[in-house]
């Protein structure tokens, strides 16, 4: 087998991410074993050195720094991966771009539209590869799901609607900020569950069924005023607890997206039912597995919802996997979005989403929230 080139990495941030997209890099060349390109765990970066060592050893890097700009200042990092919150994402990713780095940046991409400008500029000024990490789009039955769509099977499309619930900050007792709690703090985060969550429901929305033209929007924020972690005072909160938001798709369908961290029973619960003229299809992340799929076309002694097992060898990645009827998980989708980056450099074609494709998301987040605090209709500006 001929030597493979490498991809040298620099991963910023140890947290929930930094450990999928680890786990992502080191599985990858064991099942998508015929690719050009292997990743090199060249170094992992965080704040706190006992901690980033332990990581490397764990995850098999082969150097540590505790500075973000030294990983983009050496000369044996191929690609800098940003795992860390969002405030850190534009001013990393632009850094890197500029020192002619390959950027993987997890999503949302910015926490503001303006950011987010500022880095496709970068990357696109510099000619980097780059990719955002909506990996949802990388589990088979959602990328089964874009396929029945794009071949035309459920017809004229009608209704698009997703959400996406959780439960962790009922109690009004939880800090916000900090190691853990960023997300609550709009500083960090940019915005609540619009950029947290939402955003995902936005990207496959219109990886799937085109762009969304306008919205109208109502946010809460439940818990007004909260300790924050890091300097121990009550603050004001300032993050969207809850969004719901409806629009218009450029197709003429109508779309309905809700998310809350306050559902409680919900731990992650990422739905969306697409219904065409034709067929239906539905998807759960909590059976992820699963596709459920509606026909109008059969026969009608017949016809009800069809729950399909994604996971034989014609359908979407399966044929990497175990034998049909096996499932696999969440963190696979990190190990596919690894595969397909790295096909990118094979091939010249972009891992999508790009940066590019993901300031249309981010176009949207934005015009969801000045709708919500207008209480007006907001035209996207999306432009796909
Ligand atoms: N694709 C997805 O489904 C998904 C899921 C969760 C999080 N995310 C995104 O991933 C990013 C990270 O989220 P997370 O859940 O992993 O957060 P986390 O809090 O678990 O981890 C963040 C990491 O960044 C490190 N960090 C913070 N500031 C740093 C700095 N200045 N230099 C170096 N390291 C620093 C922290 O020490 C921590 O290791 C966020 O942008 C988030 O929105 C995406």
């Amino acid at each position: 087998m001929a030597k493979k080139k490498e991809l040298r990495i620099g991963l910023i941030g140890t947290g929930f991410m930094g450990r999928t997209h680890s786990n992502g890099y080191n599985r990858v060349g064991n099942f998508f074993p015929k690719l050009e390109y292997k990743p090199v765990l060249k170094t992992v970066c965080s704040r706190t050195e006992d901690k980033v060592r332990a990581f490397a050893e764990q995850w098999g890097y082969e150097s540590v720094e505790t500075d973000w700009k030294a990983v983009i200042a050496r000369n044996d990092i191929d690609a800098v991966d940003i795992c860390t919150p969002n405030d850190m994402h534009a001013e990393i990713a632009i850094a890197a771009a500029e020192a002619g780095k390959m950027v993987l940046c997890e999503k949302p991409l910015a926490r503001t539209l303006d950011e987010a400008k500022a880095m496709v500029e970068a990357v696109e000024k510099a000619g980097v590869s780059n990719t955002v990490w909506y990996n949802y789009r990388r589990i088979p039955a959602v990328t089964l799901a874009k396929q029945i769509v794009a071949s035309g099977k459920l017809g004229k499309i009608f209704h698009y609607r997703a959400n996406f619930l959780q439960d962790w900050t009922i109690n009004a007792n939880l800090p916000q900020g900090g190691e853990g709690l960023w997300r609550m703090d709009a500083d960090v985060a940019g915005s609540g569950v619009t950029g947290d969550l939402l955003a995902h429901c936005i990207d496959t929305a219109m990886w799937m069924n085109g762009a969304i033209k306008d919205v109208a929007a109502v946010t809460e924020t439940f818990v007004k005023e909260r300790v924050h972690q890091l300097t121990g005072k009550v603050q004001k909160v300032s993050i969207d607890d809850a969004c719901i938001f409806h629009c218009h798709f450029e197709n003429g369908s109508l779309g309905l997206f809700e998310s809350t961290r306050y559902a409680r029973g919900h731990k992650a619960l990422y739905t969306f039912e697409i219904n065409g003229e034709n067929a239906s299809i539905r998807w759960d992340l909590h059976d992820l597995n699963r596709l459920e799929f509606f026909d109008n076309a059969d026969a009608s002694n017949v016809k009800g919802w069809r729950s399909i097992h994604v996971t034989d060898g014609d359908q979407p990645y399966m044929d990497k996997w175990w034998v049909p009827g096996l499932g696999i998980g969440y963190e696979h989708s990190f190990i596919h979005q690894v595969a397909d980056f790295l096909k990118s450099l094979e091939t010249g074609e972009p891992c999508e989403p790009t940066f590019k494709t993901a300031l249309e998301t981010q176009k949207v987040c934005e015009a969801v929230l000045e709708a919500a605090a207008s209480g007006c209709w907001k035209d996207t500006g999306v432009d796909l």
